[in-house]
């Protein structure tokens, strides 16, 4: 990822770094789950349990890059527009972007919590000798399904959305 400060690149990566693959990534994990829990549910009643709290954040996630990319991102772009061309934001007599961004946020921090318990459930995704490769997979996946969301997320509070926040400030000072 080069730094140079474009928005409009800096969604583009987002959304092939972070967004497709998820959106690839999340059916599988459900399959694998739903797989696990079929030929070792009775022995493991903790997979019933992660699969509960999969579902929740499967649901919340999607809903979460509707919004990034229906509502939140459409305005991202705008905003390196509007500072590519010198021109004054329209929206602002209705507002700041930093709402949708505290609500995307506050989002990211719940995801947390789902990987906490998740974590917690699987005794932090440790595979018995004998686990099978699907039971093996989906923990993989649920390992890397973490880190990938926590990098997403790092990216998006500490880059994207800080640097578009202060692009915003700045077209205040168009007259
Ligand atoms: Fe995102
Ligand atoms: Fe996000």
């Amino acid at each position: 990822m080069n730094h140079i400060e474009n928005l409009i690149e800096w969604i583009d990566y987002v959304l092939k770094t972070y967004h497709q693959p998820l959106k690839e990534d999340l059916p599988k994990i459900q399959l694998l789950l739903n797989k696990i829990i079929s030929v070792h549910g009775e022995h493991h009643p903790e997979f019933e349990k992660i699969n509960i709290i999969f579902g929740k954040f499967k649901n919340d996630m999607i809903k979460h890059l509707h919004k990034e990319e229906n509502v939140l991102f459409p305005m991202l772009q705008e905003i390196q527009k509007c500072i590519d061309t010198d021109t004054k934001l329209w929206w602002f007599h209705c507002g700041s972007i930093q709402n949708p961004i505290s609500q995307m946020e506050h989002e990211h921090d719940i995801f947390d919590t789902y990987f906490e318990e998740m974590s917690l459930l699987s005794n932090k995704y440790a595979l018995p000798s004998d686990a099978c490769n699907a039971y093996t997979t989906t923990y993989k996946m649920l390992e890397k399904l973490e880190k990938d969301t926590k990098e997403h997320a790092t990216f998006e509070n500490d880059v994207l959305f800080k640097v578009a926040l202060e692009k915003e400030e700045k077209l205040k000072n168009i007259p």
